[in-house]
């Protein structure tokens, strides 16, 4: 099956039409999801110039959004009869609204949804105005959060959670420091990869994945020298939503396993950890995955699986974003990641068997 019930706008300087949009279709009372650093933009104090009287706004959201921030946003928000909810920023920030919008409209707390549906009512209407280049979140159905009192990282999700709407602007990566373009835009590389890849892909999936994948080759790279360039900008934001709707329909794989291990954790940026892993992580599994990287090799004109590898990471190495040893995850949390892996919900969609084992493997091996 593949859908995308969400109505996408895909132009360089849509979020200006965003207020009567919401004017024009969900005029209810509106809370705006943000964090700090989208709040500071001067296109989000256009945007914000333009929202109904009344709208409130809360930037608190926080790297890898919390159980407890989500549940006392939504718990306010049911008192103050918030109807519509908006969420501007990047991952986080839209799997936190997300959330929040599902609480609006259900009682009790996030982590117990935990899984596919558990909900009963469909959330208030979320709309999603996305503000980096890789989380796909506007156009899928799943909201991931952290659970700091175990260590974890827990995938809400149901038909329910669409986006009514994605404002897909290019633009808004202008003020997007050039780090967090590399690393979400290669967590939008891993979403194509990811799905291409996954056993539970479909005709469909495959196709915007490989559109995806072949715009974030050719644009990405020249995307983080050069920000400023709005044919780059828009190839790359655009990739991103159509991976995120690849991902949405066939799953992710290892790498999001593992990096959501870590994440949940250690609290590292979800991007930044895929960027870091996705080589290594491909490389791992290449007997099992050699012949859907052939037919995306091919499809970007080099047949050979080994050389796509080398492209990434030939690609990845020239990015502002720091190295693996960064990072400093001690080793005696590697037994507690991979166990955490190996029972992610995505783990099934392996092409290759993958236990906590082969997890423990990959992180020694780093
Ligand atoms: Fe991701």
């Amino acid at each position: 099956m593949f859908r995308v019930p969400t109505h996408v706008m895909m132009e360089p300087g849509c979020v200006g039409e965003l207020p009567s949009y919401l004017e024009a279709r969900f005029p209810g009372k509106m809370l705006v999801v943000t964090d700090q650093g989208v709040r500071r933009t001067e296109w989000f104090t256009e945007l914000e110039s333009g929202l109904p009287d009344g709208a409130r706004i809360v930037d608190g959201i926080e790297v890898n959004p919390k159980a407890d921030t989500i549940d006392r946003l939504a718990s306010e928000g049911r008192q103050a009869d918030i109807e519509v909810v908006v969420g501007v920023g990047g991952g986080s920030v839209l799997d936190a609204a997300k959330a929040i919008a599902m609480l609006l409209t259900n009682d009790g707390s996030i982590a117990q949804y935990e899984g596919r549906n558990r909900f009963s009512n469909p959330s208030a209407p979320f709309i999603a105005v996305p503000t980096t280049c890789g989380t796909g979140s506007e156009v899928t159905w799943v909201s991931v959060v952290s659970v700091p009192s175990t260590g974890s990282k827990i995938s809400v999700k149901g038909d329910g959670m669409f986006p009514k709407a994605a404002f897909v602007d290019a633009d808004v990566l202008a003020t997007l420091p050039t780090p967090l373009i590399a690393s979400t835009g290669m967590d939008a590389m891993t979403h194509a990869i990811e799905a291409f890849i996954s056993r539970v892909n479909n005709p469909a999936s495959d196709a915007l994945a490989l559109q995806a994948i072949r715009l974030l080759i050719q644009h990405l790279g020249p995307c983080v020298r050069e920000p400023n360039l709005g044919d780059h900008r828009a190839h790359v934001m655009h990739a991103s939503t159509i991976a995120g709707m690849s991902f949405g329909n066939a799953d992710v794989g290892a790498v999001h396993c593992l990096s959501e291990g870590i994440g949940g954790l250690l609290d590292h940026p979800h991007g930044l950890l895929n960027t870091l892993l996705l080589v290594p992580v491909l490389r791992y599994q290449f007997t099992e995955i050699r012949d859907r990287l052939k037919i995306i090799s091919t499809f970007l004109g080099a047949p050979r699986p080994e050389a796509l590898l080398d492209r990434l990471d030939h690609m990845i190495s020239g990015f502002p974003i720091g190295s693996w040893a960064d990072l400093a995850i001690p080793t005696d949390a590697f037994g507690d990641i991979a166990s955490s892996a190996a029972a992610n919900g995505s783990n099934s969609a392996n092409r290759r068997t993958m236990q906590a084992i082969d997890y423990f493997r990959i992180l020694e091996s780093l």
